[in-house]
Order: C-alpha cells, then sequence, then structure tokens
C-alpha cells in the first residue's frame, strides 16, 4: 500500500514528540498499520528553533493554512493549539479540503468541535482527538468503540496533570504552590498560559468532550460549574489530611433526575480510594456504565512522549481505514438535557 503522507503543524513539546516517534518507530508503525507514515510536510513558527529532531525530506511551510490545504497530504496533524486563530482556521481549511484532521487541542474542540465535526462528516473524513483528553490514556477509544452499547451514567476525573502533579507536590513535599507550577512548566506539562490549567479551564474542556461522548450531547463547555486549585493552600491540603481526604481537581459529568451535571472543581477524596492514589502527572477517567460497570483508565495525562502516543494512535487508524469510514455523529444531538450545576452552600 502507499505511505500515508502526513503533514504537522505545530513543533512545540508534543509536535517534536510526534515527529521523533515517527522516525524511531516507522518499521513498527508500517508493520502494524501495513503502510509506511511519512512526515512529508511542517510548520511551525520559527524554523531556526533547535529541536533535536530529523524532518528528513519533509517540505517547511510558514504557514500552517497552506500546508493544510496542501496536495501532497493525506492527514493534518494539528498541533498549534488555542481555540481561535492558526490552530482554527488550519483544521477548517484541513476538513474542507478534505483532508483526515488529528488534533491534541482541547480548547478548540470545547469551542468549535461541532462545527468542525460537521464539516469532518459532510467530506467523509475522520477527526481524530484522543490526544485531547487525559494525555496518553485512550479514553476516546475506549469509550467511542469499547464501550459501545453501554449506557454511562457517570463518568469523571482527574483530567489536568499540571493540577495533580502541584496539589500532589504541595502534600508530599510541602513545596509551595508557585514552585510546583514552575516545575509543571519546565517539564513541559502546562499549557502556553498555566492559567487554563489552575483554574480548571483545561479540566472543563476534556470533561466537555467526555460529556459529549458519553451522554450524545452537544460540546457545551460554557454551562459547567468551574473552580480551580489556585486558592489551595498547604493549610488546606493539611486539614483534608487529618481528616482523611486528600484533594483532588476533578471533573465530573453524571445524569440526574434533571439532566445531565457537569462540574470542575477541588474536591476532597478518601486517602485510601483508588482516585487518592493517582499521584503527580497522572490523569485518571472513571466511568460508569450499565452493561459494562465500574472502568478505571489511569495512566500519563501530560507531556511530550505520553501525548504522541495519543496522537500516533489516531495517526495509525487513519493509515488502517478504509475510505468513506466514519465513527458515527461525532458530537451528538442538541444540548437540551444538560442542566447547570448548582452549587450546595
Ligand atoms: N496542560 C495539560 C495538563 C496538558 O497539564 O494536563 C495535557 O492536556
Amino acid at each position: 500500500a502507499e505511505a500515508l503522507r502526513v503533514g504537522i503543524a505545530g513543533l512545540g513539546t508534543v509536535g517534536a514528540s510526534v515527529v521523533r516517534v515517527l522516525h524511531d518507530k516507522a518499521a513498527e508503525l508500517a508493520r502494524q498499520c501495513g503502510r509506511a507514515i511519512e512526515v512529508v510536510a511542517v510548520s511551525a513558527r520559527d524554523p531556526r528553533r533547535e529541536r533535536g529532531i530529523d524532518l528528513g525530506t519533509a517540505s517547511w511551510f510558514d504557514d500552517p493554512v497552506k500546508l493544510a490545504q496542501a496536495d501532497g497530504i493525506d492527514v493534518f496533524v494539528e498541533l498549534i493549539g488555542g481555540d481561535e486563530g492558526p490552530a482554527r482556521a488550519c483544521v477548517k481549511a484541513a476538513l474542507e479540503a478534505g483532508r483526515h484532521v488529528v488534533t491534541a487541542n482541547k480548547a478548540l474542540l470545547a469551542k468549535h468541535g461541532v462545527a468542525l465535526a460537521e464539516i469532518a462528516e459532510k467530506k467523509g473524513v475522520l477527526l481524530n482527538y484522543e490526544a485531547a483528553v487525559a494525555g496518553g490514556i485512550p479514553v476516546i477509544k475506549t469509550m467511542r468503540e469499547a464501550m459501545a452499547g453501554n449506557s454511562i451514567s457517570r463518568v469523571f476525573g482527574i483530567l489536568n496533570g499540571t493540577c495533580n502533579y502541584i496539589l500532589t507536590r504541595m502534600e508530599a513535599e510541602g513545596l509551595s504552590f508557585e514552585d510546583c507550577l514552575k516545575d509543571a512548566q519546565r517539564l513541559g506539562y502546562a499549557e502556553a498560559d498555566p492559567t487554563f490549567d489552575i483554574e480548571g479551564n483545561d479540566t472543563a474542556h476534556k470533561l466537555s468532550i467526555l460529556t459529549s461522548l458519553a451522554f450524545g450531547t452537544k460540546i457545551a463547555a460554557d454551562s459547567i460549574y468551574l473552580e480551580g486549585i489556585s486558592n489551595i493552600t498547604q493549610a488546606d491540603i493539611r486539614a483534608a489530611g487529618e481528616l482523611g481526604y486528600r484533594i483532588k481537581l476533578l471533573g465530573v459529568a453524571q445524569r440526574t433526575d434533571s439532566g445531565i451535571e457537569q462540574r470542575v472543581h477541588p474536591t476532597m477524596v478518601p486517602t485510601a480510594s483508588v482516585i487518592a492514589q493517582v499521584n503527580g502527572v497522572t490523569n485518571a477517567v472513571a466511568i460508569e456504565t450499565d452493561i459494562l460497570g465500574e472502568l478505571l483508565l489511569s495512566g500519563p495525562g501530560a507531556g511530550g512522549n505520553a501525548t504522541a502516543s495519543a496522537v500516533i494512535g489516531d495517526i495509525a487508524d487513519i493509515a488502517k481505514s478504509r475510505p468513506g469510514f466514519q465513527h458515527g455523529p461525532v458530537f451528538g444531538r442538541p444540548a437540551k438535557e444538560l442542566v447547570p450545576y448548582k452549587k450546595a452552600q
């Protein structure tokens, strides 16, 4: 079979890891997919930056929209980030040009996912986004494919590696919030603007995607009750500990008598519970269903290689898919079932 030709826009922490792994694992991937996967074109802001990656003969595009529309690519991989600007423009352009798209961009999907999915469905191409939720954990494929037929009553979890890393180190080492955040940034876990991590927006973006998959509703990130971890102090963590609890930033979506409720806030979880043992940059997603029962997935939630693993899984899926294959309506029905969460006083 002919090689799958990939164009990648964005060569930051994740983009550089994707290029490196595709290069180092080329033979393994070709064996698994039955065809080679080749990076034929790239785009990034600074062409001169030393990234320690081998771009081979890939052509360079200054404009990611031009790359998205280029004739010679089958799959466009968006790793720029941000819910507007070049990321949105190039994903839209790629889908309209009939290219499959792989993106790790949860902010973009939370805001424009429905509109983008509609273009993908109309054009008969795939919009894959495993890396957008919980980093390397294959939660999208699990919910969309492996759990078909299950009715989900609740999905919740630790969806932001940066926050969990901060809370874990504050508790274990008594470090300050600011020092932990700096380390999370240095390790490539945090968003370009870390406010999105610590104020819970990133968790809300990811939760809105999970809610849509779990309940078949349209993505509605705006209606999520939101509270981050920036006000959590050492005293809070110690007080929780004395009572036998640990503080975790959770995203929760559940079916209630009045509709589907979505919320993000710091939560006291019993120290002995499984979710309390999820530490550091690790994420976890718990899913409760009628057929399967309770499922808990945990694994690396942020960082170059973990996120690259999910991106590459999505590219490999496309390499193996038949032309015209669709996953079914991507982001669901109108959101009339979603109800605002009212915090108990
Ligand atoms: N900043 C995000 C996190 C990256 O810390 O979880 C992964 O989406």
